[in-house]
């Protein structure tokens, strides 16, 4: 297996979308949390696959917030890049926008931090590359991410 470095938009996505329709509203007529939780968990397994070069699966889902509802009519546009690798594990961020596909108008809806690890074919952890940052905010969840690992390590041990 290759475990040179790679940067952060080697395996990103910039726009994965969804168009919102009234079947996937609740009961207030916004859209349903949880599919917006699988879609950003399918999202961030792609970057974590391409990223690594193997099968994932999700370890951890932190910091997931509901910044604001969506709405039947718009758009989610889910982004998604890794932050920083360790072992076998990777950190990925994910945000999510509403966008009125019209006007071109968007607004933060949704933002979390994924844990995937990626398995090797008898289903262990394997080795993955490191990431290697580039940009200044590449730089900046990089540097922050291993503050995050080691406060998910603690909460898993506790
Ligand atoms: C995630 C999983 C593979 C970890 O396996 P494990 O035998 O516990 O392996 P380890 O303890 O060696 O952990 C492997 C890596 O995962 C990391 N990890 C495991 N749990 C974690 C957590 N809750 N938060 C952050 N990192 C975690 C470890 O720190 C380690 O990272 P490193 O290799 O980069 O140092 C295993 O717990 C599993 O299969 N969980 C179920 C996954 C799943 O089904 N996901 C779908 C959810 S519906």
């Amino acid at each position: 297996m290759n475990i040179a470095g790679k940067t952060p938009s080697e395996s990103a996505i910039e726009q994965n979308v969804y168009k919102v329709f009234p079947n996937d509203l609740n009961s207030k007529y916004t859209v349903f949390g949880g599919l917006v939780m699988g879609l950003c968990d399918r999202t961030a397994l792609i970057v974590a696959e391409r990223h690594s070069g193997s099968a994932c699966v999700t370890a951890a889902v932190d910091s997931l917030n509901f910044v604001a509802p969506a709405r039947s009519g718009e758009t989610l546009v889910i982004k998604a890049s890794v932050n920083r690798a360790w072992n076998s594990s990777m950190e990925l961020g994910v945000r999510v926008l509403a966008e009125n596909t019209h006007s071109g108008e968007s607004r933060h809806v949704v933002s979390a931090y994924f844990t995937f690890v990626a398995l090797g074919e008898n289903g262990k952890p394997i080795t993955v590359p490191a990431v290697v940052p580039k940009t200044r905010e590449e730089k900046r969840r990089f540097k922050e991410a291993d503050r995050r690992r080691k406060q998910r390590l603690k909460n898993r041990k506790q």
